[in-house]
């Protein structure tokens, strides 16, 4: 945090008690309202918000801007408050934009007029409260703040004390955010097409990325999004602000120009609006925002996301992910225990260190063939896997690889003991059908019973085998009739809301309760890609496409946001695809295989041993350095090629990924790949290698050389793949 200034004046007094980090603030009428306003600014790293109360009370965004350590204050300007946009507008303050807050109170009023009552800042949180006295109703908007990364989470806090219920229809997690014009990168989705990146400039009128999913907020859209106001977001130059809700259900990120002031983005940040039965006394608390931002390009910007990520969204972020074999595309459904040991066998001969056994492991009564049955019935299926689970993890044991297992415990086969014995425990409306899909149904989370039956079901498969080590948690659906049997009639909106804090609690319970379990998050491939569920887990599975071309791209977008070592990346046959390139686009993020070792020549094996063994020796730098997107795919003049490195500041090694991804007439003066981390002063050893012969090509290259002239690009052929270490001597 660099700066706090809390000044008053206005129509408001101000009294302040401060006490080491802390300073609380109580506001109340001044007076005869002596000529005072009380303005709030929030500054973290170069940017700021500032806030004002204006002469009603209602909070004004003042300003988000880029600070210079030369003018740290707020300044408006000659205008009063009155002239800036609303902060947290709720109905009936400004009809023509979509409100901050919409609500009903008790009694059927559905105008609202909250206006600043306080501000508290204790540390890096702070809480501007505003309240509506006819509502008794209060708006707490919380800012933390992360000085170190340039990052603030946002959230507000919403309580009354009506006699009877108030129902809120909108509650934007944050002050809608006032800023300049700018082009704006989103991530579409679809199921094999995460992070389908686009940038324009946001146009007059509303542009919104929203997802309806209450179980995979990914679902068509990724709740990320990038806004930068100098063209689009670059690497090295211009103000870049990075956006998004740590949400595991539906969001609505809009963006809002009007004509009559083009030059101003307004930004509404929030969970998609749901008839929210609120009772008295009981806090509604939305999802975060999480913002970050950059001076000078996403480089940086990625650079502090990245520790940001690391520190506070994703669970033991400082610890390196291991390799991982899992079975799902060698395999699908049909294995058994001979067929697993010898998979484990050839992952540990490939050089994986932690072997996961997909879907197909369990169900009884009804064994899970395919997707038709058996989930809900959590135990080992006893014709294909008769040592049951610790036979499972014996063998690893035995083969030298930990074991980890995939469970989707939030779903139910109509096929399945559990349904025969709980039809009652599944999203659903009275009479209405239940729609499968993937011949599935949701298990409600609302009941106390189903989440004590899911929290024990995976306690269960832990204790009946503590060998294992690591879980793939997934979700293949989502909700379609959305009922609950645990909400009454009038509360049915909650359900939206109340099944993804249900879910949370369930994984708050076993992240807590095995903390040394690492947990993958998946659903249907990357649906549930977001910072908040991301908490309880190690990991994401980006997609279930798994072309190396496809992941390529799909892994360079994420990776604004998220460090590569959390987003899984398995080596397949799909399609048939080179082994070497998709080798070598799988090591830039969390490196692993799913294929069939059996089904491997010897020569395509060494390449995979060469491909872990790399891996391994440069795990420390794809998974904890800093990230350097160098040349991007798709983009004008990039000739087909891709490259992306990871430094590590502390011992001056680096690790460069070069990709040719269409054919290109190359030349060797053509086109060389930056290395803009290097040092002057330094002289380096480059090594450069590939996937397809033990030959390597070292030099001793002066930092100047590698500024002035970079890496000679090697490649022409279309899926080709290089790689350089550049360590510094
Ligand atoms: C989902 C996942 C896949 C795989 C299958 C198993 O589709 O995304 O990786 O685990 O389920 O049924």
């Amino acid at each position: 945090m660099s700066v706090t200034t809390l000044y008053e004046g206005g129509w408001h007094s101000c009294a302040v008690a401060a006490g080491g980090a802390d300073l609380v603030c109580t506001l109340a009428p001044a007076a005869g309202h002596a000529g005072r306003v009380t303005a709030i600014e929030i500054a973290v790293g170069e940017a700021a918000i500032s806030f004002e109360a204006d002469r009603d009370g209602a909070l004004r965004q003042l300003g988000f801007r880029l600070r210079t350590p030369a003018e740290p204050g707020i300044d408006r300007g000659p205008f009063p408050p009155e002239a800036f946009p609303l902060a947290y507008p709720a109905w009936g303050q400004d009809v023509s934009q979509s409100p901050a807050l919409r609500l009903t109170s008790h009694d059927g009023l559905r105008t609202c007029y909250p206006v600043l009552t306080g501000y508290e800042r204790s540390g890096d949180d702070h809480r501007i409260r505003l309240a509506d006295d006819r509502l008794a109703l209060t708006v707490d908007l919380c800012l933390r703040v992360h000085p170190a990364d340039a990052v603030l989470e946002q959230w507000a806090e919403i309580e009354h004390n009506q006699p009877g219920p108030v129902t809120l229809q909108a509650a934007a997690a944050a002050p809608v955010l006032h800023a300049p014009t700018p082009w704006l990168t989103r991530f579409d989705a679809d199921w094999a097409a995460e992070w389908t990146a686009s940038t324009a400039p946001v146009p007059i009128g509303t542009t919104t990325i929203q997802s309806l999913g209450a179980v995979r907020p990914c679902l068509r859209a990724s709740p990320f999004f990038l806004l930068a106001t100098d063209g689009p977001a670059a690497e090295e130059t211009g103000p870049v602000l990075a956006g998004s809700l740590a949400w595991g259900g539906g969001t609505r990120l809009s963006f809002e120009r009007r004509v009559a002031q083009a030059e101003r983005l307004r930004v509404w940040c929030g969970q998609q609006p749901a008839d929210y039965v609120l009772d008295p006394g009981a806090v509604f608390s939305t999802p975060r925002m999480i913002w970050a931002w950059s001076p000078d390009g996403t480089r940086s910007l990625t650079h502090r996301l990245h520790r940001w990520t690391r520190s506070h969204a994703v669970r033991d972020g400082q610890r390196l992910r291991p390799i991982v074999f899992n079975t799902w595309e060698a395999t699908f459904f049909d294995f058994d225990q001979p067929k697993v040991e010898r998979m484990m066998a050839g992952a540990a001969d490939l050089g994986a260190e932690l072997f996961l056994l997909d879907d197909g492991w369990f169900g009884t009564e009804f064994p899970r063939a395919d997707d038709r049955a058996g989930l809900g019935d959590w135990q080992a299926d006893p014709v294909k896997l008769p040592a049951g689970l610790p036979g499972l993890t014996s063998a690893a044991d035995q083969h030298g690889v930990r074991f980890g297992l995939w469970v989707e415990p939030e779903m139910v086969n109509p096929a399945s003991q559990l349904y025969r014995s709980h039809p009652d425990w599944v999203v659903s409306e009275p009479e209405r059908p239940r729609r499968e899909e993937r011949n599935q149904l949701v298990l409600d989370l609302c009941r106390p019973q189903v989440r004590e039956f899911v929290t024990g079901t995976v306690g269960a498969i832990l204790a009946d085998a503590p060998g294992i080590g690591y879980l793939k948690w997934d979700a293949n659906r989502d909700i379609s009739e959305p009922g609950s049997g645990a909400l009454s009639a009038d509360r049915q909106g909650n359900l939206w809301t109340d099944t993804v804090r249900a879910r949370w609690q369930v994984m708050a319970a076993v992240a807590e309760r095995w903390p040394d379990v690492e947990l993958m998050l998946c659903a249907s491939g990357g649906g549930r890609t977001d910072l908040g569920t991301l908490r309880w887990f190690h990991e994401v599975w980006l997609s279930d496409n798994t072309d190396a071309a496809a992941r390529l791209r799909m892994q360079w977008h994420a990776s604004h946001f998220l460090p590569p070592q959390i987003l899984a990346a398995h080596v397949t046959r799909w399609g048939g695809q080179d082994l070497a390139f998709a080798c070598a686009v799988a090591m830039s993020a969390r490196f692993g295989f799913d294929l069939d070792p059996a089904a491997l020549s010897q020569a395509e094996r060494s390449l995979c041993r060469r491909a872990a063994a790399i891996y391994r020796e440069v795990r420390d730098l794809v998974q904890g350095g800093e990230m350097f997107r160098l040349i991007a795919p798709d983009a004008p003049g990039s000739a087909g090629r891709v490259a992306l490195a990871f430094f590590g500041p502390a011992s001056g090694r680096a690790v460069v990924f070069g990709y040719q991804l269409s054919a290109s007439a190359g030349g060797p003066a053509a086109h060389p790949c930056p290395v803009p981390w290097a040092g002057r002063e330094f002289r380096y050893r480059v090594r450069q290698l590939t996937l397809t012969s033990e030959a390597e090509v070292a030099t001793e290259r002066t930092g100047d050389s590698l500024l002035t002239d970079g890496l000679v690009w090697p490649l022409t052929a279309e899926r080709t793949a290089v790689m350089w270490l550049v360590n510094a001597t």
